[in-house]
């Protein structure tokens, strides 16, 4: 039986999201191997958890050693000289608000769990209930956090009660009525928190307008409520600079680390405020947090995106990239537009150049196929995320074959039975 079928019979649907049929067995650097020997190049980065590429030596030497000498399982009842070294480097990181300068670190497991941690403190160290996030926001798949993410909520889910949804901007025109909705919301003096993406990415790669953040910030500075910046996605050199919200001039009281932070591992970090984040001892807590083995890999990657200096050449990859997609546009290519190595690309009807969901699918069907696995969000936008240090053959290879996908697919190559079973999100 092939690894799908295996699949098929054995894992629940609840915590998948395919959009084509795609089986591994290893993989390295950007290339991942395909049951059959195939190799394929993972302009995803595995949904950027992969963000130093697959197999790094550096991330395999610190997970070999920490395993071999293992100081532990859980970080709970026991410190260990990776969870405390890892904290102590993400403080150091991370810029401080001048106001709270003692900070403290969370360690956990996912990008949800990140977030779900720092927004139920927001709400006990303040006494208050009310989040204020975004439409078409993520900030993870469970609990508070998925309450809170607009993505879900838009669709009809059932959001956190006690959260108000703003739309976040997309043009310059838009931004004065949304400030003025933030300030409104924030006048009710209920409000625990703002948490909010730097560049909106499963809602569809949104880069909100200039000075939008910077404005949002001092307006929640003013009310006293504490913004909560998630960096899962785009975070960690991923931009072209170590934090993404440094592009908007900003610093948050918290941020959230996720994805790219294992180096593969599972492994997510907060970094805010002692008055925020001690305030409640043992109320956010997982097993595994402040594993030994997860938070060498995490040293790991922080020690290589400085040393290899990965966010300068995202930076540099990325402009590269988005020059390559933009400067041969294929049929049913849109706006594609991007910020270092988070790059979004929307599918269009080529006859109405209105957003087509149906058009995406074929395209990432019809790129897999043609050697390169991208997934599209919101709908309708190829989410293109490459490994931080993709060469410029890779570069060359990726945009090639997303040209060809999107003239094969409206070109009919991909039936719509092919791509039936894959309703991705
Ligand atoms: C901005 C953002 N926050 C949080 C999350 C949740 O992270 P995880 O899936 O690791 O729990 C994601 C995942 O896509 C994300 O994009």
């Amino acid at each position: 039986m092939s690894l799908l079928d295996r699949d098929d019979a054995a894992l629940a649907g609840v915590s998948k999201l395919r959009f084509f049929p795609l089986a591994v067995t290893g993989g390295s650097g950007g290339w991942l191997v395909e049951e059959g020997g195939r190799r394929v190049l993972d302009l995803s980065a595995g949904w950027t958890a992969a963000g130093l590429g697959y197999g790094h030596p550096r991330i395999v030497e610190a997970v070999t050693s920490a395993l071999r000498d293992q100081s532990g399982a859980s970080g709970l009842s026991a410190v260990n000289q990776h969870m405390v070294g890892l904290a102590e480097d993400l403080r150091r990181i991370t810029p401080i608000v001048a106001a709270e300068p003692d900070r403290r670190v969370y360690l956990g497991n996912s990008g949800t769990d990140a977030n779900e941690a720092v927004l139920r403190s927001c709400r006990l160290a303040t006494g208050r209930r009310r989040i204020l996030a975004f439409h078409r926001g993520y900030h993870g798949g469970l609990g508070v956090a998925m309450g809170v993410s607009g993505l879900y909520v838009d669709a009809g889910l059932p959001g956190d009660p006690d959260s108000t949804l703003l739309h976040f901007p997309r043009r310059p025109d838009e931004v004065a009525s949304v400030l003025a909705d933030l300030a409104h919301e924030l006048d009710a003096a209920d409000v625990a928190c703002f948490i909010v993406e730097p560049i909106q990415s499963d809602g569809g790669i949104v880069i909100p307008p200039a000075g939008f953040l910077r404005h949002a910030v001092a307006l929640c500075r003013a009310a006293g409520v504490p913004v909560i910046i998630d960096e899962v996605k785009v975070g960690l050199g991923r931009t072209g600079l170590l934090h993404a919200f440094e592009h908007e001039g900003i610093t948050p009281d918290l941020v959230t680390f996720g994805k790219v932070i294992g180096g593969g591992l599972p492994l997510s970090a907060a970094v805010g405020p002692k008055s925020i984040l001690d305030v409640a001892e043992a109320t956010s807590l997982l097993t595994t947090s402040g594993n030994p083995v997860c938070a060498a890999a995490g040293r790991a990657v922080l020690a290589t995106l400085e040393q290899d200096e990965l966010p300068q050449r995202a930076a540099v990859a990325g402009k590269r990239m988005l020059e390559a997609l933009n400067a041969d546009r294929a049929p049913g290519q849109g706006d594609t537009r991007g910020r270092g190595l988070t790059i979004g690309v929307d599918v269009v009807d080529p006859l109405t150049g209105e957003p087509s969901p149906l058009l995406a699918r074929k395209v990432v069907y019809r790129a897999h196929q043609l050697g390169v696995v991208v997934y599209y969000v919101n709908g309708h936008v190829l989410e293109v995320t490459p490994v931080l240090s993709i060469p410029d053959d890779e570069i060359e290879f990726g945009v090639d074959v997303l040209h060809t996908a999107f003239a094969d697919a409206v070109r009919g190559v991909i039936s719509d039975d092919e791509v039936a079973p894959y309703t991705g999100w």
